[in-house]
């Protein structure tokens, strides 16, 4: 972490003011590996000392998926059910779902207002996106302004913690802005600015150790994935393609068996010898992909077994995430009031 935020399992008191944290997720997909060490891993940790909340961002996962609502309608409960397999306890974390909290889309429409459309286009991230999704001229509006949305998530919640990729940091950037931007107006504190807490874990590569890893690229390992496709993705994966013979020494870096090995093996030791010997030569990319194999099927099956069970349960899913949109929504119906206020127009 390179925030100040120690994580610790231990319970504190309840007197203890604890930090708001707000993260959220497009439900465009299942969650994958690199989620899970990106952020999921912590959260688990986070929710037993933070006051933490976790969006299920339907409404931003639409803004580029209007053509293919279902991707997002779709995806809602996998990522709950993805949530409380890892651990995330909905009675430590609220799970609240975006599209059913009102003052969030109110809250965009005021913020809206405070933010040029040549702000909105200089947002680095947003730059990308627009250019890998080929929207050409077509951009949505939805999806140029979606940084304004995800303020109004972020300020909804008072949170000045949001655990995040360093993709989001413009994302932080553009919060704050809005935030002064309206505390200015007020002339007092009305919102909070927001921190980012980067995950000290660096972003797990792709099986395929070329792209960003994404679902739709097949070169990501879901966390329900099954037996097979675990098995399937570790023999697919990127190594050192110079490493023609068993006797012949290999490279390390950039080989992704070893970068999953480092990220998810429990026994590190055995690691450290394991890339000596390939370094050495004479271990082969088979072995070392059994090593593999065996550790995400022994990490992934209580996950998948959850997941699973979690999932034949549709209604208790919708229960927790309704009962988590309740509370989010009297919490942020709150903020938009304060919002309202600083424009005069909490009339009745
Ligand atoms: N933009 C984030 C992503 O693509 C998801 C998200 C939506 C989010 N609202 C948020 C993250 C609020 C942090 C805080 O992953």
């Amino acid at each position: 972490m390179t925030t100040a935020h120690k994580t610790s399992t231990q319970p504190i008191s309840h007197t203890a003011v604890k930090t708001t944290i707000l993260t959220g997720d497009r439900a465009t997909g299942p969650l994958h590996l690199g989620h899970y060490v990106g952020s999921l891993k912590q959260r688990v940790e986070l929710q037993y000392t933070h006051d933490q909340t976790v969006l299920v961002a339907d409404m931003q996962g639409l803004t580029d998926n209007a053509n293919d609502p279902k991707k997002v309608s779709a995806n809602i409960l996998n990522v709950v059910a993805d949530y409380l397999a890892v651990g995330i306890d909905p009675e430590l974390t609220t799970i609240c779902l975006q599209s059913q909290l009102p003052a969030l889309a109110e809250l965009t429409m005021y913020y809206s207002n405070v933010v040029s459309v040549a702000r909105l286009e200089r947002n680095p991230t947003v730059k990308t996106e627009i250019q890998s999704k080929g929207f050409g001229r077509s951009i949505p509006t939805g999806f140029l302004t979606y940084p304004i949305s995800q303020a109004a998530d972020i300020t909804a919640f008072r949170a000045t913690c949001v655990p995040v990729g360093d993709d989001q940091l413009p994302m932080l950037e553009q919060t704050n802005e809005i935030v002064r931007k309206i505390n200015n107006l007020a002339g007092k504190e009305i919102l909070v600015e927001c921190e980012a807490m980067l995950s000290n874990a660096s972003r797990l590569p792709s099986t395929d150790g070329k792209n960003k890893m994404s679902k739709s690229m097949g070169n990501a390992i879901n966390l329900g994935a099954s037996e097979k496709e675990i098995r399937q993705a570790v023999k697919s994966m990127y190594t050192d393609p110079n490493h023609l013979r068993i006797e012949d020494p290999g490279q390390i870096e950039g080989n992704i068996v070893f970068t999953y090995l480092d990220a998810f093996h429990p026994d590190q030791a055995l690691v450290a010898s394991l890339k000596e010997h390939y370094q050495a030569g004479g271990l082969g990319d088979g072995q070392t992909k059994k090593v593999l194999e065996a550790c995400l099927l022994d990490m992934l099956s209580p996950i998948r077994q959850r997941r699973e069970r979690y999932l034949a349960d549709k209604g208790e899913l919708i229960a927790v995430l309704r009962r988590g949109s309740e509370k989010a929504r009297e919490r942020t119906q709150k903020v938009l009031f304060d919002v309202r206020d600083v424009f005069g127009l909490n009339l009745f």
